[in-house]
């Protein structure tokens, strides 16, 4: 699976990525900016990186992005282009210092202005300055002979529209009445057309043939004196070529924003990534933020993948992706720095023994079934076998070394020689009896088996503990009850955040209504009926509960479940 949102620090996780395989990198870091206000999400993940690169001055902010950006330049595609966003901070910097020695000036395509906003604080009454409104993107090609780029156009004016398209059909179809003469011949061109000719020393555009074939299509306009003109309809026209100045990739309604500062419109990465991939090209978003950028992807057919140091900005992406998706979306997977206790123990025990496996650094047994008992094996050859349960008795050891030596004769007895180990048995928990018999085996037989516990090979959480209660309803209408629902998580990590789905249906599955709760309270309005209501608890390792309360409304509110 190839889309994927990533927990962790960018540059240690680019560094595990291959190189030139991704077709376009959009990256919005965090702005060179000594305020509180560009944390975002506040968790521990965040707070560290902003930290990091605000331990020193421009200097430091500069070689923390520029090892970054290395790193992007490493994995991109020869094909590929990468789109830098910030702003009056540190732009210069960053293009003079970092995007032209890494990608070279002559694979600068562009430096784009976005407005922004129309209104800033900075330019309110008083203010010594002119107020800023406009962000840099600085658009930059792995290689200028070999990218790809697809022109994309915008919307006319609706002042050029009235202006130039200022003729209508009688079913309403607006046109432009166009010359249709050349200052060149070609062919066909000096004819007379119901009485009229080109004004001299020019010629038709189009040969007689296709005139005629314009009149019958009813493309010819005739003005009020009878010259002919050819119709071009606004509804064929792509629109106006989009240059280096971007005013309108604004957001398109309030439902759009979710609610964190930094949220880019989704108008503006649509552009971007239309301009740069096709469908199923490969988009990587390294500072993924609310996920703007994979949710656009995700639309629009692209693979992804996000990575985002930030907790919070990892799972409200999930969120928004959970709340976007329908069936016939691609799957996503999220990688996070724990793994839930229940999911592992409960997955498909052909997927577990093959992640656990990977994880330990071995090699999967690639058909289901095993082979003997045996799941997979270490680089070196050795056998492994994988219980998905606990408290793994004597029994289990007992035929594991003998499967072990019947998988590989010869190597079993070199090591066994050697004192190394034959085999290894991973599972969640080992009992006594299995203990012993390892010992029991290395002491009289020179036999080796290593028994692994799954939390030794992947840290391992509990996911947060949720208690939901109604804690006052009251009735506002005739027919409608204001009802309030406290929510209460617990878990070792700590408490991140509450999303409620107000209208959850289980097949559909959650579509957050709100999707960041800080507090774990909400109040929501209930017509008379039955209800579902989902309530996620995050917690600082992003590992999540869900409740559902089920309530009946009808003269009294009742929870049944
Ligand atoms: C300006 S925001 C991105 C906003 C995003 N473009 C959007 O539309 O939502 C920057 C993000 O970078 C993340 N970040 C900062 N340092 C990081 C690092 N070293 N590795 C990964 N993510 C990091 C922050 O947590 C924050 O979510």
């Amino acid at each position: 699976m190839i889309n994927k949102l990533i927990l962790g620090d960018n540059l240690e996780i680019l560094k595990t990525m291959e190189s030139e395989t991704i077709d376009l990198i959009y990256l919005d870091p965090p702005f060179f900016s000594n305020r509180n206000y560009e944390v975002i999400w506040g968790d521990e993940g965040e707070v560290r990186s902003f930290q990091d690169r605000w331990s020193g001055g421009m200097e430091h902010y500069i070689a923390w992005l520029k090892e970054r950006v290395e790193e992007m330049h490493r994995i991109l595609k020869p094909t590929g282009s990468i789109f830098l966003h910030c702003d009056w901070h540190a732009d210069a910097y960053i293009r003079v210092m970092i995007l032209d020695r890494i990608f070279g000036m002559n694979n600068f395509l562009n430096e784009i202005t976005w407005k922004r906003t129309t209104t800033h604080n900075d330019s309110k009454q008083g203010a010594k300055q002119f107020g800023r409104v406009q962000d840099k993107i600085f658009f930059y090609v792995k290689d200028l002979k070999k990218f790809t780029f697809y022109p994309q156009f915008e919307r006319y004016t609706s002042d050029y529209i009235t202006s130039s398209y200022n003729k209508s059909d009688p079913d309403g179809r607006r046109f432009k009445a166009s010359d249709l003469s050349a200052a060149k011949p070609g062919g066909d061109t000096s004819y007379e057309w119901k009485g009229w000719s080109p004004p001299a020393g020019r010629y038709w555009a189009y040969s007689k043939a296709n005139m005629e074939e314009f009149e019958q299509q009813g493309r010819l306009y005739y003005s009020d004196k009878g010259k002919p003109y050819l119709k071009h309809y606004l509804d064929e026209m792509p629109g106006n070529s989009v240059d280096d100045l971007w005013h309108n990739c604004v957001f398109q309604n309030k439902a759009e924003r979710i609610g964190y500062p930094t949220q880019k419109p989704m108008a503006l990465l649509e552009r971007i990534i239309k301009c740069s991939t096709q469908e199923g090209d490969l988009v990587l978003d390294p500072f993924l933020g609310g996920g703007t950028t994979v949710a656009v992807a995700d639309k629009l057919n692209r693979k992804w993948i996000g990575i985002d140091q930030s907790v919070q900005a990892v799972k409200v992406t999930e969120l928004r992706l959970d709340k976007q998706q329908d069936l016939f979306s691609s799957p996503f997977a999220v990688q996070l720095h724990k793994y839930d206790y229940d999911t592992l123990f409960n997955q498909n025990a052909f997927d577990f023994e093959t992640f656990i496996i990977q994880q330990y650094g071995g090699v999967p047994q690639n058909k289901k079934g095993g082979d003997k008992g045996i799941d997979g094996k270490m680089q070196s050859g050795e056998p492994v076998q994988v219980k998905q349960s606990e408290g793994i008795g004597v029994n289990v050891v007992k035929n594991f070394s003998v499967s072990a030596k019947q998988y590989n004769k010869s190597l079993f007895e070199k090591n066994q020689a050697e004192k190394k180990p034959v085999g290894y048995i991973i599972a969640f928990s080992f009992g006594k009896g299995a203990v012993q018999e390892v010992a029991r085996l290395k002491l009289e037989e020179n036999i080796i088996i290593e028994l692994v516990t799954v939390d030794n090979i992947v840290p391992i959480a509990k996911k947060p503990a949720l208690n939901i209660e109604i804690t006052k309803s009251v009735r506002t209408e005739k027919d409608v009850w204001e009802i309030e629902f406290t929510a209460l998580g617990t878990a070792e990590a700590g408490i991140e955040f509450y999303s409620w789905n107000f209208d959850y249906n289980a097949e559909k599955g959650f579509k957050a209504d709100v999707m960041i709760d800080k507090e774990g309270t909400q109040i929501h309005k209930f017509k008379a009926g039955l209800h579902n209501i989902a309530v996620k608890v995050v917690d600082n390792d992003g590992l999540e509960n869900i409740e559902v309360v089920k309530l009946k409304v009808n003269g009294i509110v009742e929870r049944t479940n």
